[in-house]
């Protein structure tokens, strides 16, 4: 595959690419406050479950579409099923676009902490609580962070996929895999951190409610970057010599090793000061900042610095993904130059965003929506981007199964492979498909808006 559009050079650069897609805010952010809220290592198990059932062979399902029709979501989708199914591509850009702009607040937002912290006196404060809140609303900061961010993002995806995709998560994700583990052989050595370990990974088979059987499905499909049509614009820039399948397990593991290590991380961490494990979204931000503070100026700095490094590093891989779905979208259908295409829509998707940056205090209705049971409009903006996620990968499952034809997938999964129609594997993969998946999506759906507006624990 030699053609304009750009290619990986590599498998390993498919690879790295992919899991850094994968791998983001909702690893480190996002999995160990769900752990600790949801009894740590019952989470984990759940997690690990709809990896197997229903991320992995999702992904190899999306892998396949785009590597097939080597094109972007749209045109994979059009030229497979015709024109019709194409407006299922379009959807996915659409959620690509949403996705992106609350999760480059949040990315700013912890830039920001990484400055703050690493070259400010951010560990100076007393009440890290108020430091959040005041933070998340000082509008200055905000918008020139997330501006940032944006900036550093598109001029990664403007150069291209292999000298700006592949070349970045070449560097960033041994990086941040480096980082990691550094901040673990740290953290374990901290007093009591045991207790920390004990929490996390000491099931309670007890603490399995329906809540955390909801979590664990969302965070899982959420963390795999799914059901926009990442992975099929990534799969339509992998050569037909690359196992897809074998590769699909391999960013599964990668991706579920980080958010396991994150929590392997934050929770000793969080237990050497005797802090709750269990304070929800504001864990990264409210309660490590305050366990760097304990470590005194100068290894405070240098912790919470390589901390907070670790996550814009995991953000950034993922924003790039992100952003070259709709990039590839206007670069395939619509012939516009790459550079044009991607700062076009980075100045759109940062306008979209700002509702979510306001959302945190400052403008008291986004606050505070009156339609949405009172949450903030990032909250109402994330939410509906994991529904149309879970949409988008329930209908994927419907186009392989009933307009695609699983032989057809199978076709192309057997290009660059051994694995044939006998194996396990293969015979798992289409079971998933056809039956699994598109049944726990379709449940999914149902269960974020059940939980959004009234409640789960209404039930
Ligand atoms: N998976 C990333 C995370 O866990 C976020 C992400 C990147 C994403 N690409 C995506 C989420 C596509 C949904 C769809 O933080």
């Amino acid at each position: 595959m030699t053609d304009s559009r750009g290619n990986f050079s590599s498998r390993l650069g498919f690879i790295l690419a992919a899991a850094g897609s994968a791998v983001g805010l909702g690893n480190i952010w996002r999995f160990p406050y769900l752990a600790g809220q949801n009894g740590g290592a019952a989470f984990l198990f759940i997690y690990l479950i709809f990896i197997f059932l229903l991320c992995y062979p999702v992904m190899v399902g999306e892998l396949a579409i785009g590597r097939a029709a080597n094109s972007d979501a749209f045109g994979s989708y059009s030229k497979l099923g015709g024109k019709r199914w194409g407006y299922l591509g379009l959807f996915g850009v659409l959620a690509g676009i949403l996705v992106l702009s609350f999760y480059n607040v949040v990315a700013g937002w912890a830039f920001g902490y990484f400055v703050e912290i690493a070259f400010g006196s951010l560990l100076n404060e007393k009440d890290f609580g108020s430091f959040y809140f005041n933070y998340v609303n000082d509008i200055r900061d905000n918008f020139w962070f997330s501006v940032a961010f944006m900036t550093i993002t598109s001029w990664v995806v403007s150069r291209g996929v292999q000298k700006g995709v592949e070349a970045a998560n070449k560097i960033m994700m041994p990086a941040l895999y480096i980082l990691l583990l550094s901040l673990i052989v740290y953290s374990l050595t901290l007093p009591n951190a045991m207790s920390g370990v004990k929490f996390y990974l000491v099931p309670d088979l007890s603490e399995i409610k329906i809540q955390t059987v909801f979590d664990g499905l969302r965070q899982a499909f959420f963390s795999l970057g799914l059901g926009m049509g990442t992975m099929i614009t990534y799969g339509s820039y992998v050569s037909k010599k690359q196992n897809l399948i074998s590769s699909a397990a391999v960013i599964s593991v990668a991706d579920t090793m980080v958010a396991f290590l994150s929590g392997l991380m934050i929770f000793p961490l969080v237990f050497s000061q005797s802090m709750s494990p269990s304070e929800g979204p504001p864990l990264v931000f409210m309660v490590l900042p305050k366990v760097f503070h304990e470590m005194g100026p100068i290894l405070g700095k240098f912790v919470g610095g390589s901390f907070f490094l670790l996550l814009c590093f995991a953000a950034l891989t993922s924003t790039i993904s992100l952003l070259e779905v709709p990039t590839a979208y206007l670069v395939d259908q619509k012939k516009i130059k790459r550079e044009y295409a991607v700062w076009g829509l980075a100045l759109i998707i940062f306008i979209v965003g700002l509702p979510s940056m306001l959302s945190q205090g400052l403008i008291p209705t986004l606050n505070n929506l009156p339609f949405y049971r009172g949450k903030d409009a990032l909250t109402f903006v994330s939410d509906t981007c994991d529904i149309m996620l879970t949409i988008g990968g329930c209908l994927m499952c419907v186009f392989i199964s009933f307009q695609w034809k699983i032989s057809n997938m199978n076709q192309e999964l057997y290009q660059g492979s051994t694995i044939r129609a006998n194996s396990l594997i293969s015979k798992y993969i289409n079971f998933t498909i056809r039956f699994v998946c598109p049944l726990l999506l379709a449940f999914l759906s149902i269960l974020i808006v059940i939980d959004k507006f009234i409640g789960l624990s209404n039930l």
